[in-house]
């Protein structure tokens, strides 16, 4: 065997694999010295030919210019792999701002309730609930709302078809049943706040939906203990907190067949700070709710003795604030699922 061709084949393929620029080109070099037909492994296949002694020295030579081959070609392999590359379209621009990753958050609604019952919490009321599905006792009868009573009218009830059950089932018009309900268990002295779900059977408009949420709030003690003007003095109080600033109450006469005295609230309005403005149609207050000290029929309905509680009720609409508060038009926006709207809380 000629080693001189050895070492030819050896420095021209180390340099062939040199100048290979692409991967077709670096297959061919590859094919050329190193293929199964080359002339490099046709002389490893011939070494078992040859004398030992040949061998001996041919065979180490043959060995070394294959080795030196082989790894002239990996490192053109990579060096093709390499340049080969679009670097322009593989930059990364590590200044790029992260990827938004939108978190939901609580609805208005619910934010609200908790920051309500939370001024509560802080005035040393207990927070108290009772179910949607209410019954026509608790909603009516026991907040002596008898059945052919015209105040039964005032609200539109959703009733529950109720064939076979033990009551008739309704979904409450009111948080007021929630009274009852904690009176029941609870012996006074006990100031609670009842926050909730209501729903009236009614056409609705920019200030009126069919579902929406009242607090509802009782404060009872022994007789002569709680007056109305521990109510007023709550409610002014509430409302400070609740809008950041002082806001003036007032009462006047009304009806509720569970109080006695009964009244409706309002508060000065909070768009022109009782000036008169269209919000409050110039009159300067805006109506928020009912109160009145607690009927003693609903006393006894709870099962408490006539004359030896009195206590003052009050119950307002949460939708209403909000709408103060927030300057919100319409009242459907808060169940309308419009997330435009949602987002804004
Ligand atoms: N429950 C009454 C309503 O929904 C409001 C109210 C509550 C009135 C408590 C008096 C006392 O209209």
């Amino acid at each position: 065997m000629d080693t001189n061709r050895i070492t030819d084949i050896g420095t021209k393929g180390v340099r062939a694999f040199s100048e290979a620029d692409s991967e077709a080109a670096l297959r061919d070099v590859e094919i050329r010295f190193l293929g199964r037909k080359s002339e490099l492994t046709g002389m490893l296949r011939g070494l078992r030919d040859l004398s030992p002694e040949e061998k001996r020295t041919v065979g180490p030579l043959v060995q070394g210019v294959r080795s030196s081959l082989a790894e002239a070609f990996a490192t053109a392999r990579d060096r093709v792999a390499r340049e080969g590359r679009d670097w322009e379209a593989e930059r990364i621009d590590v200044t790029v701002p992260g990827a938004d990753d939108p978190l939901g958050h609580l609805h208005p609604i619910t934010s609200m309730t908790g920051e309500i019952s939370d001024i509560f919490l802080r005035l040393g009321f207990e927070i108290a609930e009772g179910p949607e599905l209410e019954t026509e006792f608790y909603n009516f009868d026991a907040l002596n709302v008898p059945a052919d009573h015209p105040a039964r009218d005032m609200q539109d009830t959703f009733w529950i078809e109720s064939d076979g059950l033990d009551a008739r089932y309704l979904l409450r018009t009111h948080t007021s049943p929630v009274q009852v309900r904690y009176m029941e268990t609870h012996t006074p002295p006990f100031r609670i706040v009842a926050p909730g779900r209501v729903f009236r059977n009614e056409s609705t408009d920019a200030t009126h939906e069919h579902t929406f949420h009242q607090f509802e709030s009782l404060v009872v003690g022994e007789t002569g203990d709680v007056t109305v003007g521990h109510f007023k003095h709550l409610a002014e109080t509430f409302f400070a907190e609740f809008f950041g600033h002082k806001v003036g109450v007032r009462l006047r006469p009304s009806y509720f067949p569970f109080v006695e005295p009964g009244f409706e609230f309002d508060i000065s309005c909070v768009f022109c700070d009782g000036k008169g403005c269209p919000s409050c149609k110039g009159i300067g207050w805006i109506e928020v709710g009912g109160a009145g000290m607690v009927e003693q029929k609903v006393f006894e309905a709870a099962g408490y003795p006539r004359g030896k509680y009195q206590g003052f009720a009050w119950g307002f609409g949460l939708e209403r604030l909000a709408m103060m508060k927030h300057r919100i038009p319409d009242a459907r926006l808060f169940m309308s699922g419009d997330l435009r709207f949602i987002r804004q809380f």
